[in-house]
């Protein structure tokens, strides 16, 4: 982990970091990337994974522990304040633990979006490095029903592995993907279960990505999941105030710690307070989870180049909505990755 320290930050960089800004055409600026460490994952979730898998690139298409903290330092200096690892399954890299630590060094909000199976074996690490918030993909509380989704039998790992986190105090979002008739049913099992734990559950709203065989019938809306829910606790249900860029409808059930939430970037996109942009395994950026426009800073980075221009072009090519997309019928049109290569 030499690389670490010789990135630390100098004095100028510092300066520079509190003018510096990604924006875009609209005015939207972007501090938030989100940094997929693979393509691999322990788990088959049908809407991420393509049934066949995807072909993985050969390893040296990947970018090591120390590239991924010189890009990520360079969104740094142009204003970056949050970084979240995301995969596939991002505890699967052998490498996650140093990588950790030294973006953990960097002047960010270091967060981490896992399926919950290998917390127990970096719970130290994300402890020593201040990590404070994990989230764990987790579509429903039935241990059969984990099997069919996931096609792997891990439901009692994920579970103790929240718990885990529970007990050492970190902040515990779970994100449900909903999908008609396969987990809609548990919507306010789900609720219970974050007032009981003191999770904050966020329901998804299945997004359309290559091989993951989306259509309209199986969405289930924000409409759909607060009729559920005010079903069973009507007006105990409290509406929490929205984070600036949150993706997220927040509330809470009145006398209860544990809240819920809708993101549901099909039926109420919220894009017009976007922050987010995405750096790939491969080293792809995209300004946008829709979007096929990627902008490879890995290759230009090997070459010596200066990427700072291709991160601004990058950004300012980024559409008012979902890359392009405004309506229903045009989702899955735009070429664009499985999800278990674009990271969450
Ligand atoms: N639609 C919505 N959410 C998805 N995720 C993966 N694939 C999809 C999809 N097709 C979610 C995972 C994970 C997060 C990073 O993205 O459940 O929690
Ligand atoms: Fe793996 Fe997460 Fe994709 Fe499921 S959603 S296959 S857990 S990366």
């Amino acid at each position: 982990m030499e690389f670490a320290e010789t990135l630390t930050l100098s004095k100028p960089d510092k300066m520079q970091f509190q003018n510096a800004v990604i924006a875009d055409q609209f005015n939207r600026s972007h501090d938030y990337l989100r940094i997929s460490l693979t393509d691999k994952c322990n788990l088959r979730c049908a809407y991420c994974m393509p049934p066949g898998g995807i072909s993985l690139q050969p390893h040296s298409q990947y970018m090591t522990a120390e590239e991924i903290l010189r890009i990520a330092k360079i969104f740094v200096s142009l204003g970056v304040k949050k970084i979240r690892l995301t995969g596939g399954e991002p505890l699967l890299r052998k490498d996650v633990n140093e990588i950790i630590a030294s973006l953990s060094k960097l002047p960010v909000e270091l967060a981490i979006t896992t399926n919950g199976i290998l917390v127990n074996e970096h719970i130290d690490t994300f402890r020593a490095c201040g990590l404070k918030s994990v989230n764990i993909s987790l579509d429903t509380l039935k241990k059969e029903k984990f099997k069919a989704i996931t096609g792997k039998d891990y439901f009692d790992k994920v579970i103790s592995n929240i718990g885990l986190l529970l007990k050492k105090n970190f902040h515990v979002k779970v994100n449900v993907v909903l999908t008609k008739g396969v987990n809609d049913d548990e919507i306010c099992d789900f609720v219970s279960w974050a007032c009981d734990k003191n999770v904050h559950v966020r329901f998804i709203e299945f997004m359309p990505f290559d091989g993951n065989n989306w259509n309209f019938e199986k969405n289930v809306s924000y409409n759909d999941i607060m009729h559920a829910v005010e079903e069973k606790f009507g007006p105990a249900i409290v509406k929490l105030t929205d984070g600036k860029n949150d993706t997220a409808k927040n509330y809470c059930i009145a006398d209860y710690p544990g809240t819920f939430a809708i993101i549901s970037s099909i039926t109420n996109p919220f894009c017009d307070t976007c922050n987010r942009m995405r750096l790939t395994a491969d080293g792809k950026m995209k300004n946008c989870l829709f979007s096929g426009d990627e902008t490879d800073l890995l290759s230009a980075f090997r070459n010596g180049e200066d990427i700072v221009p291709l991160i601004r072009g990058n950004i300012m090519r980024k559409k008012a909505l979902r890359s392009g997309i405004d309506n229903i019928d045009d989702f899955g049109k735009q070429k664009n990755r499985s999800m278990i290569a674009i990271g969450g």
